[in-house]
């Protein structure tokens, strides 16, 4: 096996190589655009290392690695759009680029060529891999809708908050992960577990970005600071934060997330001292780590050597400390 950075740059190859542009370009500009604005790649990265824990190249896998990048590109760009978000990578979104149609349409069409890229698979790995792919872009659909049910909500639980990630976020690591088992065409015992420990490293990963969205470095971070808190996003952030704050801080938590400013720097700052006062800030990372944890265990049931083992585990370490 290779180390992570070298994943990383096999895959960025990869897609220099793909040609993405052409008529009409408004269309395929975005595209090309959002592809190329750079990200951690940390999708694709897992599905080439799980084809080589499971013993096959990752060049067998690079095709299953870019639909994974492509469609997580295609969430992104209409996530932007129903976040209202102006950043995405340091960079403008393309809603904000272009237009709102031309979100939607190039959003579209990627999700298209994602699945374009399974037909460079013999038939049965293609129809595994169609799939695990079709149910997870369902699911991410439907996590998305929860994530925006919840906006108007004031009654959200933990337990709902963490399926809306799993659905959101964890499934598509999962996927990603299986992906690279599938392309292997290891046994049903591993592809399951590999994606159950996707699945965890998927909801430590959610949280630390509902974490970073309130506390990362605006310079660095890549994405407007604040903004799940400018949206009323029920984050654990904010849901811990209604357990644990004093009564005052509670209805006053409450009034700011059922507005909509225009101006939210003074709500962001004070939201920002609640979530820290009541130890909301505390619980989250604790539980970041407690679901980064829970994703090592599974790897203990997996029969694969303690070399690949630890390189999953130094993924899931090199993502706690991540700072975008
Ligand atoms: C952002 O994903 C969307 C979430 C599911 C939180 P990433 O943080 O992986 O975004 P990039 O691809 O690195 O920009
Ligand atoms: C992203 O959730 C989930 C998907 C894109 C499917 P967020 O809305 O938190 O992602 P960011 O923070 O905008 O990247
Ligand atoms: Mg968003
Ligand atoms: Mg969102
Ligand atoms: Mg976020």
């Amino acid at each position: 096996m290779y180390a992570i950075t070298d994943y990383q740059s096999f895959f960025i190859e990869y897609l220099k190589k793909q040609s993405i542009t052409k008529e009409p370009q408004n269309l395929y500009m975005p595209i090309d655009y959002i592809l190329h604005l750079g990200g951690k790649r940390m999708r694709p990265v897992l599905t080439l290392m799980a084809a080589e824990i499971f013993d096959v190249s990752y060049v067998e896998a690079l095709p299953a690695a870019m639909a994974v990048e492509v469609f997580h590109n295609f969430s992104l760009v209409h996530d932007d759009i129903m976040d209202a978000a102006p950043l995405r990578r340091g960079q403008v979104t393309v809603h904000e680029k272009w237009d709102l149609n031309t979100g939607i349409l190039s959003g579209d069409a990627m999700l298209i060529l994602a699945y374009q890229y399974f037909e460079q698979y013999e038939p049965v790995i293609f129809r595994d891999l169609a799939k695990l792919f079709s149910k997870t872009a369902l699911e991410v659909c439907e996590g998305q809708q929860l994530d925006v049910d919840f906006e108007v909500r004031d009654d959200v639980t933990i337990p709902e908050y963490l399926q809306m990630i799993q659905y959101k976020t964890a499934v598509l690591v999962a996927a990603a992960l299986k992906m690279g088992a599938i392309v292997a065409d290891t046994t049903k015992e591993n592809a399951d577990l590999i994606y159950e420990f996707g699945l965890n490293l998927g909801l430590a990963f959610q949280l630390q970005d509902d974490y970073l969205d309130a506390f990362g470095d605006p310079e660095t971070f890549g994405k407007q600071v604040g903004g799940d808190i400018i949206e009323n996003k029920k984050t654990y952030l904010y849901l811990k934060a209604m357990q644990f704050s004093s009564e005052s801080q509670k209805v006053q938590l409450k009034g700011f997330f059922g507005v909509q400013l225009d101006n939210s720097e003074e709500k962001i700052e004070a939201v920002k001292e609640i979530f820290n006062e009541s130890g909301a800030s505390k619980m989250t990372q604790e539980a970041i780590e407690v679901y980064t944890l829970k994703a090592f265990e599974t790897l203990k049931k997996m029969t694969i050597a303690e070399e690949k083992k630890a390189i999953l585990v130094t993924f899931g370490k090199n993502l706690m400390k991540r700072k975008v």
